[in-house]
């Protein structure tokens, strides 16, 4: 590909000694994941462009993509509950639903005029949150018409593309999936093939904690009868782990009760503490607890006939369906760029990464303002170095544990090998990774260190970020607002 990057700061110029990444990455394992980069606010200052540049710079970016994903972010919840990390708006804000549709819409206008309508082709669709179930379903079905008819689409891929052409997934609560089964009904009609919902934990006492306990697990079977009423037969179930009120035989009963759902796909997600509410919970929460309960509830669903390469964290029961959306599926293979739309939406070109207004004071006035003046709501836009989109492909990757090395070469002009060469011997040398035929692959020993090995991928400048950090005294996890 042809797709030219800014040249890097001297703090990504360095180079730093495996081992000690490797020991940072561990010792800061609350933060060193796929959520790449680290503190974007600090560490990517050299390459932020100016408000004056926005629109010249994301013509650029755009220019050339044929092929794209979309994410459309409605951040609307009942309530928050205190671990979750997403932009999630509640309260008085729950009025807005017409308001912020309305806006999602007109973004997606604004983004169709800079790209031309139905000149690129979308892959994979997904309608994220906060809840968009909270929504009225009429909403989201007049959404996914307009998607529908401002892009081209890819051609059905036999079992994993919906009746669009190309997958569309959503999100719900246990709560709303129990109490509406038209609206899921509505939802699957509109052409949404995929569903997620979270059952999170089980225990009454810790969903409580976690500020959960209307979602408890006497709906579950309620909402999933509801789904697979309304058609949906590809559904995934969230599962929670690393909580520090959490214990071994806790997550073994929340996997054997979400394995009694029978759904398609399980997800399990490490509980990330950062700017939650409940950050300060974070040093009481150790490593090997995290490990045990990891291996755990692993070894459950593999022996009930879930599959999962090592260091994934969605589990399949369906052969040849790697169980995640298309949307995600193409971001962590292939690096696909993806435009996101709606409150604090992410997006991603072969050369940027911007940020969407909202994300730090969950806010939808400045969205609104935004949107209604015809201006994209940017909150900051960066224009990258090879070296970030490297360490951002691969740590986006690494939510299924490999890098396939093909689609790496295709993106950036050189192999894994070439761009990682200290790196990848390293880690080859200690059996933390392996080579397959097409990927390059965390072994079970490399996803137990999976916070070591994902650090050896990062910029210089996020390294020399954890190289520098003290886990004891950090603020940088600790939520600033919200
Ligand atoms: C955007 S949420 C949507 C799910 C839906 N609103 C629900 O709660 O059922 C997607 C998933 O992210 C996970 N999640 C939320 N906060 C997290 C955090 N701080 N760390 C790790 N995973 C988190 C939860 O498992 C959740 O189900
Ligand atoms: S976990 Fe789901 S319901 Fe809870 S606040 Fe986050 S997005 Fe909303």
């Amino acid at each position: 590909m042809s797709a030219r990057w800014v040249a890097p700061s001297a703090a990504d110029a360095e180079r730093l000694p495996p081992e000690e990444v490797f020991a940072a990455g561990e010792r800061n394992h609350h933060i060193s994941n796929t959520a790449y980069p680290i503190a974007h606010d600090v560490t990517w200052r050299p390459y932020r462009v100016t408000r004056t540049r926005h629109a010249s710079v994301l013509a650029r970016a755009y220019e050339g993509i044929d092929d794209l994903c979309l994410y459309a972010h409605v951040p609307f919840c009942e309530v928050r509950c205190s671990f979750c990390e997403y932009t999630v708006v509640q309260g008085q804000d729950l009025k807005a639903t017409d308001a912020y549709m309305d806006r999602l819409e007109k973004e997606l206008d604004l983004w169709l005029t800079l790209l031309g309508r139905n000149t690129r082709t979308l892959h994979g669709f997904d309608i994220g949150g906060g809840t968009p179930a909270f929504v009225d379903a009429v909403r989201v079905a007049r959404l996914v018409e307009k998607v529908h008819q401002g892009f081209r689409q890819a051609s059905p891929s036999a079992e994993r593309a919906g009746p669009s052409g190309y997958g569309i997934s959503i999100e719900t609560t246990p709560k709303i999936a129990a109490a509406e089964p038209e609206k899921m009904r509505a939802l699957h009609d509109a052409g949404i093939d995929r569903i997620s919902m979270g059952v999170q934990v089980i225990q009454p006492d810790l969903l409580r904690v976690l500020n959960r306990d209307g979602n408890g697990a006497e709906l579950h079977r309620r909402a999933v009868d509801h789904l697979r009423d309304a058609g949906f037969c590809r559904l995934n179930l969230d599962v929670m782990y690393g909580f520090a009120d959490q214990t071994l035989p806790g997550v073994e009963a929340t996997i054997a009760h979400t394995l009694s759902l029978a759904p398609e796909y399980v997800t399990l997600y490490r509980m990330r503490y950062k700017l939650t509410r409940i950050s300060h919970q974070a040093p009481r929460v150790k490593l090997d607890d995290v490990r045990a309960q990891a291996s755990l509830a692993k070894a459950m669903l593999k022996s009930a006939g879930y599959a999962a390469t090592p260091g994934k964290n969605t589990f399949s029961r369906i052969a040849g369906d790697v169980g995640t959306s298309e949307y995600l599926t193409r971001r962590v293979i292939e690096g696909m760029p993806y435009l996101g739309i709606g409150l604090g939406a992410q997006s991603f070109t072969h050369t940027t990464i911007s940020y969407g207004d909202g994300a730090v004071g969950k806010n939808l006035l400045p969205y609104f303002r935004a949107i209604d003046a015809d201006r994209f709501p940017l909150q900051d836009l960066y224009e990258l170095p090879l070296v970030q989109m490297m360490a951002k492909f691969v740590a986006v990757s690494f939510y299924f544990g490999e890098i396939d090395r093909a689609a790496f070469h295709a993106k950036f002009g050189l192999s894994v090998d070439e761009a990682f060469p200290r790196e990848v011997e390293w880690l080859l040398a200690r059996g933390l990774m392996e080579n397959t035929e097409h990927t390059l692959r965390l072994t079970d020993e490399g996803a137990r260190h999976f916070n070591g090995v994902i650090a050896l991928f990062f910029a210089p400048s996020i390294q020399r970020y954890l190289l520098d950090r003290d886990p004891d005294v950090a603020k940088d996890m600790l939520v600033r607002t919200g």
